[in-house]
């Protein structure tokens, strides 16, 4: 089975009390069986990993990218601030989807920049957990066999 690592930035280990209009209600362990549950059916299994440190997220990768077939991250503020983590996921080589449960481009000007999603196929944005659903088809389309 083919491996999707599935991973979030700072703060994403309080959702389900951070600003529901925002993130929803769910928490990231609601979200992670969701999406753990819709992989298998398209032959995916997922490794999820959070972290608040930006290196711990960069070792994750250079640890388990070598295994992986592909990325889905919600980089968190990350998103906004982080050549590292753009480095880091380009270095991969695998496709990754950015996800952002809130709608990135309507709130403040500081959050429509993302310096991360040029090192991604696609990002989806403010469809909340629904948004995880639709990059792991994104994936399923793009990786081969
Ligand atoms: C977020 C959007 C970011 O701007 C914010 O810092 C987050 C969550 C989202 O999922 O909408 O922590 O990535």
């Amino acid at each position: 089975m083919k491996t999707i690592l599935f991973i979030h930035g700072p703060n994403l280990n309080l959702l389900g009390a951070r600003e529901a209009e925002h993130y929803g209600t769910k928490t990231l362990s609601d979200i992670e069986s969701l999406v753990k549950e819709q992989a298998k059916k398209l032959g995916f299994e997922v490794l999820a990993f959070q972290s608040n440190h930006e290196g711990a997220l960069v070792d994750f990768l250079q640890k388990e990218g070598p295994k992986a077939s592909g990325i889905i991250i919600n980089p968190g503020a990350l998103t906004h601030s982080s050549y590292t983590l753009h480095d880091a996921l380009r270095d991969t080589k695998l496709p990754a989807v950015e996800v952002h449960l809130s709608d990135i481009n309507s709130r403040e000007e500081w959050r429509r920049v993302s310096v991360t999603a040029p090192a991604c196929i696609a990002q989806v944005s403010g469809k909340k957990e629904e948004g995880y659903i639709e990059a792991l088809e994104v994936l399923h389309k793009n990786i081969q066999g």
